[in-house]
């Protein structure tokens, strides 16, 4: 029997769902329940009331934010070395130390961070909803961490003051895209739409026609009469866009951004963890409650 139909059959077996980041490799998209982006991941794992079992194929603080929403079921990671590098900038003493500068300001902390570090902020947000998150609080200042990128993105589209703990944190991959390599593809291709992840620098993000998450992406290119698109995220979007938009030609802004971590889950460790349902993430319930609050009061305040 074929991996995939091996993969399948256990699901069935053990009620568990397959939930993938829009970066996993191709093979894991075409046999998810579902794919999309960090939020979206995030809603369905609360609302699969059905499943016992959540098979995560991402990185470590996604499925950590699955197993605080869900404490009765089982959540396993494939690869538990898949940890995104960006959650480990922020820890929680950084945190303690601007919290003790600026007392009074809240603390807005993007999903991508480990779940101690959640435990001590007051509310989360993705990159679909960090500008209608902090749009939505009473306060003209807020701390938000850990990426830099995205803090000076929700600045400017706020107004308001976005302070980046720690100063300096980013994404690896996202790094990759530049703006000169940008620009020649612009050039070669100028009919071309351009889509930028917000974790991108602000000289990418100025160029773009659209920034967004990559789920929001995929529905900007849907409904976009344009017939080709530059695109600035990881390399694993691109096979749901092909597979969205057959008629349509996507080019991606940097050809070897990939994030090696997100590719560490592949079919037949996702087969191994169900198989031996090894791999399961717990955070301890402490930590969990504080976190999970942050996370509910997300979902409080935004319909992204
Ligand atoms: P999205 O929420 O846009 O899918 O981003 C997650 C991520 O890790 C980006 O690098
Ligand atoms: Fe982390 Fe960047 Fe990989 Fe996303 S693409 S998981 S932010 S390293």
């Amino acid at each position: 029997m074929e991996l995939t139909d091996k993969i399948i059959k256990l699901k069935k077996e053990k009620k568990a769902i397959l939930l993938a980041h829009n970066y996993q490799r191709p093979e894991i998209q075409e046999i998810a329940d579902y794919v999309g982006d960090s939020i979206e991941l995030s809603r369905k794992a609360v609302n699969e009331k059905e499943a016992e079992i959540i098979v995560f194929s991402a990185v470590d603080f996604m499925a950590e934010s699955a197993a605080i929403l869900n404490p009765e079921k089982k959540v396993l990671l494939p690869s538990p070395g898949a940890r995104c590098p960006m959650a480990q900038m922020l820890t929680v003493d950084e945190i303690k130390k601007w919290k003790a500068l600026y007392p009074l300001v809240p603390v807005v902390l993007y999903v991508n961070t480990l779940a101690a570090a959640k435990a001590y902020c007051d509310v989360c947000c993705t990159s679909a909803n960090a500008v209608e998150i902090i749009e939505a609080l009473n306060a003209e200042t807020v701390l938000f961490g850990p990426d830099h990128n995205l803090a000076e993105y929700a600045q400017e589209k706020t107004g308001k003051t976005v302070l980046p703990i720690p100063e300096w944190g980013f994404c690896p991959t996202h790094l990759l895209f530049q703006p000169e390599d940008a620009q020649a593809l612009k050039t070669q291709h100028p009919e071309a739409v351009l889509m930028v992840h917000p974790e991108c620098n602000a000289e990418m993000r100025r160029m773009a026609d659209f920034v967004g998450s990559t789920s929001q992406m995929c529905r900007y290119a849907k409904e976009s009469s344009a017939k080709k698109f530059i695109v600035a995220t990881e390399e694993g979007l691109l096979h749901r866009l092909r597979k969205e938009n057959p008629g349509k030609e996507f080019i991606l802004a940097y050809e070897d951004a990939v994030c090696p971590n997100m590719k560490l889950n592949t079919l037949e460790r996702i087969y191994l963890a169900l198989k031996e349902e090894k791999h399961v993430v717990t955070v301890p319930e402490p930590v969990a409650r504080q976190a999970r609050k942050a996370l509910e009061k997300m979902f409080e305040l935004t319909a992204k």
